[in-house]
């Protein structure tokens, strides 16, 4: 019997961008493209079971071992720094995690500062390597209202267009990483299923490969 690499896959846009990646790198499940509510689907012919969770719960799937690899963005890696191994940078979904305020803002060092953000940890992080105090607070989504309306002097968030600041009347202040989607593995899946993830990562490798060499030729 063949033996079954079970896939986390985000949902929403990132995720059918890497569903397309995977197919097209020879593990294709039909069962998925079907219309319907299902968030489980396999093909015993490619040795795939794929699942369709939250981008942010990839890693917990990943890391539990429910699920054998993922794709999860760097964002979410660095917030909840789970035990996987990270294989491979797929090159999409990019966007960077940044600081960012009103326009005009002017940091006072003698007080505080708020942060609004849904990534308590990166912020914690990237703070006390400046040795700044900082008062987190954690939000869900929306963050960029968080300064407008002075709960907090600034924000800690994805940006990816530049879009949502803007029109918020924002303006980012500093990068503090770039951010794109990571294949990652569970550590025991990596031994005991070392020929099939290995043999997947070669070919996902080998296609972005090609796809970045388009790119760059275009
Ligand atoms: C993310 C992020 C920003 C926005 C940035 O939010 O938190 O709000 O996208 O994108 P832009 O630079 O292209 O405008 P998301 O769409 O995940 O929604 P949320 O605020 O509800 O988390």
């Amino acid at each position: 019997m063949k033996t079954m690499l079970n896939v986390a896959l985000p949902k929403g846009r990132l995720g059918e961008n890497v569903l397309r990646i995977f197919e097209e790198a020879g593990y294709n499940c039909p069962a998925i493209h079907e219309p319907g509510r299902k968030l489980i689907f396999e093909n015993e012919e490619t040795g795939v079971r794929y699942f369709w969770v939250k981008p942010s719960d990839v890693s917990i799937y990943v890391e539990r071992g429910a699920a054998d690899i993922g794709v999860a963005g760097k964002d979410i890696l660095l917030e909840y720094e789970p035990d996987v191994y990270e294989l491979f940078d797929l090159d999409i979904g990019k966007c960077r995690m940044a600081v960012a305020a009103c326009k005009g803002f002017r940091d006072n060092t003698e007080r505080t500062l708020r942060v609004a953000t849904k990534f308590p940890n990166i912020a914690c992080n990237y703070y006390s390597k400046k040795g700044r105090d900082i008062d987190i607070i954690k939000l869900n989504g929306s963050i960029e209202i968080a300064p407008v309306l002075k709960m907090s002097d600034v924000i800690v968030d994805i940006v990816e267009t530049g879009t949502t600041l803007l029109e918020n009347n924002l303006e980012p202040i500093e990068t503090i990483i770039p951010i794109s989607a990571r294949l990652i593995s569970n550590k025991v899946s990596y031994k005991f299923k070392h020929k099939e993830i290995t043999a997947l990562e070669r070919k996902i490798e080998q296609l972005c490969g090609e796809t970045k060499a388009e790119r760059k030729d275009s």
